[in-house]
């Protein structure tokens, strides 16, 4: 099972359970991911929902072989599917990451409520780097909430970053020691499930709301940008270098 869910103390995990392939994300596992996150949503005795993957990684992103295989085409996808089930979810969500946090497993935890980082995690935005653009209303929110330049450093760039810069950025609630994330997350899924579910709801709501509509709008717009770039030459080099292990080469694109 790529993904394992367990629902105790009013909380359900939902954990990535790939680690041969570095949690790498397939349409299965974006599937099961929003079964799971939309079970949270009508079952009354969910109050938190605790994502993590491994003490080594927490996922490398989108499965870049599945990208070939089941491409999104459009926004019944599961990937879709996945995204508009974390970025409108009315319950809180709390992360733990460590190790790799890429792509997907970076920008899915821009719809995270609190997210507590392992002072070895690397976040890294390689979108630009595989000729694809941004997903998960990314190009909005991060701009958004650490400024344009940093966000285009971010993503332009693509290079790795620490969960030092994650924080001094306020991507993330908290650094922690090395292998403290998952126990860090867990404590504030507990305290968040104590709290009352209507208000904590009503909270996120509140600061959620103003932005809602230009969320799904941007992950509306990214989506088919997406789904387009995906068919371009540019994408298949840069696929197709990550399959030989080799630098790509873009020259030859205008
Ligand atoms: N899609 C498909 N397979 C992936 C993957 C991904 N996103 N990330 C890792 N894998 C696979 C590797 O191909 C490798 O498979 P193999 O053992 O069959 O050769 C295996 O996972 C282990 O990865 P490896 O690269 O050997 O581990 P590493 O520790 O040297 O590096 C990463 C780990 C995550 C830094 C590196 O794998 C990576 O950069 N992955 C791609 C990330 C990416 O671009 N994601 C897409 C974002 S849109």
């Amino acid at each position: 099972m790529e993904i394992l869910t367990h629902f105790e103390d009013h909380i359900l995990r939902i954990q990535i359970n790939r680690p041969d392939k570095k949690n790498a994300l397939t349409v299965a596992m974006y599937t099961e991911m929003a079964a799971a996150l939309n079970q949270a949503e009508h079952d009354p005795a969910v109050r938190a929902v605790l994502i993590h993957g491994h003490p080594q990684v927490f996922s490398s992103g989108n499965d870049l072989q599945d990208f070939i295989t089941h491409p999104p085409t459009g926004e019944d996808h599961p990937v879709f599917k996945f995204l508009v089930a974390i970025s409108t979810a009315t319950k809180p969500i709390v992360a733990a990451v460590n190790g790799p946090a890429i792509g997907i497993g970076m920008t899915m935890l821009l719809h995270c409520d609190l997210v507590y980082a392992g002072a070895n995690a690397r976040f890294q935005l390689p979108f630009v780097n595989l000729a694809l653009v941004p997903e998960a209303a990314s190009s909005m929110l991060l701009p958004m909430h650490i400024g344009y330049h940093r966000a285009a450093e971010l993503l332009f760039l693509g290079e790795p970053f620490t969960a030092a810069v994650a924080h001094q950025f306020g991507l993330i609630a908290e650094v922690t020691a090395d292998g403290d994330e998952l126990r860090s997350a867990t404590a504030a899924a507990s305290k968040l499930a104590a709290k009352p579910p209507a208000a904590l709801r009503l909270t996120k709501l509140l600061m959620k709301k103003g932005m809602a509509a230009a969320v799904a709008k941007q992950m509306s717009e990214e989506g088919s940008h997406f789904v387009r770039q995906l068919q371009s030459p540019e994408v298949a080099e840069a696929f197709q270098a990550f399959h030989e292990k080799r630098a790509p080469d873009f020259s030859k694109f205008s």
